[in-house]
């Protein structure tokens, strides 16, 4: 499928960023390792937002085949495999992957996670009755990120989770001054999205037209704002 190029243009920068750029901040944030307060209201949202996603599956997991769609350090391909689930964990960065891959706790055995580098998109992962992109589409034009979603609906039986960064004035204001100073190695921006903007584009999308939106939670806990909707097969 053709993707449009400010997706792939954005997709090299992520896989520099995460690959490269931020592994080692990556690697700690998800770890217990101690990291400064502000990092802290990170982690704390972030492990909020994780269990908010993983409540929106199924309590039985058994059988069922989920994607990790971005899945950093593997965390939630961790409490999902723990639920029975069949998880694909794909991220653009190895380094990340080869970390999640670490990270297995002996208690899910081989074979439980199929751990992949590449495209989340790839048809080649075949079908699946859950897809979650947790803080993965953030980085990506509104349009590209609905096209993304609807690229992974298409392949998904039941339902779609994902997160946005939900888009207010301050946020938008910070956001173009931050593009005022030279990007050097700082994180490719995120690219915060009204809430209604992205049911909008949703809505009008011809190929959802067989998905409804479910549940939808903000998360803030400081430094750290996200967004988790729920799509459902109808
Ligand atoms: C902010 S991190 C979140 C990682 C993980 N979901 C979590 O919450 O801990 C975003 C991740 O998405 C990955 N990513 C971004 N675009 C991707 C794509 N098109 N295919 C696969 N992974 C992607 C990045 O490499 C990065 O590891």
């Amino acid at each position: 499928m053709m993707r449009d190029d400010t997706y792939i243009q954005r997709r090299g920068q992520l896989e520099t960023y995460f690959d490269r750029t931020a592994v080692d901040a990556w690697a700690r944030l998800t770890s217990t390792a101690k990291v400064s307060r502000i990092r802290e209201t990170v982690r704390a949202g972030r492990d909020r937002m994780r269990s908010t996603l993983l409540d929106w599956l199924p309590a039985d997991l058994e059988g069922k085949r989920v994607l990790d769609a971005g899945c950093g350090t593997g965390a939630l391909s961790v409490e999902a495999a723990l639920r029975g689930a069949e998880v694909v964990a794909i991220d653009l960065s190895p380094t990340l992957v080869q970390l999640a891959a670490e990270r297995l706790p002996k208690a899910l055995g081989n074979g439980s996670i199929e751990f992949r580098v590449g495209d989340m998109l790839d048809t080649g992962l075949g079908e699946f009755d859950h897809v979650v992109g947790m803080d993965s589409l953030i980085h990506y034009r509104a349009t590209d990120m609905v096209n993304a979603v609807q690229a992974l609906a298409a392949r998904t039986r039941q339902s779609v989770l994902f997160t946005f960064a939900p888009s207010n004035p301050l946020l938008t204001v910070m956001h173009n001054v931050g593009k005022l100073f030279p990007r050097g190695d700082r994180a490719p921006a995120i690219e915060p999205v009204a809430e209604s903007t992205l049911r909008r584009l949703i809505d009008s999308h011809a190929a959802m037209n067989s998905w409804r939106t479910g549940r939808s939670v903000r998360i803030k806990s400081g430094f750290y704002t996200s967004h988790a909707l729920e799509l459902v097969r109808q």
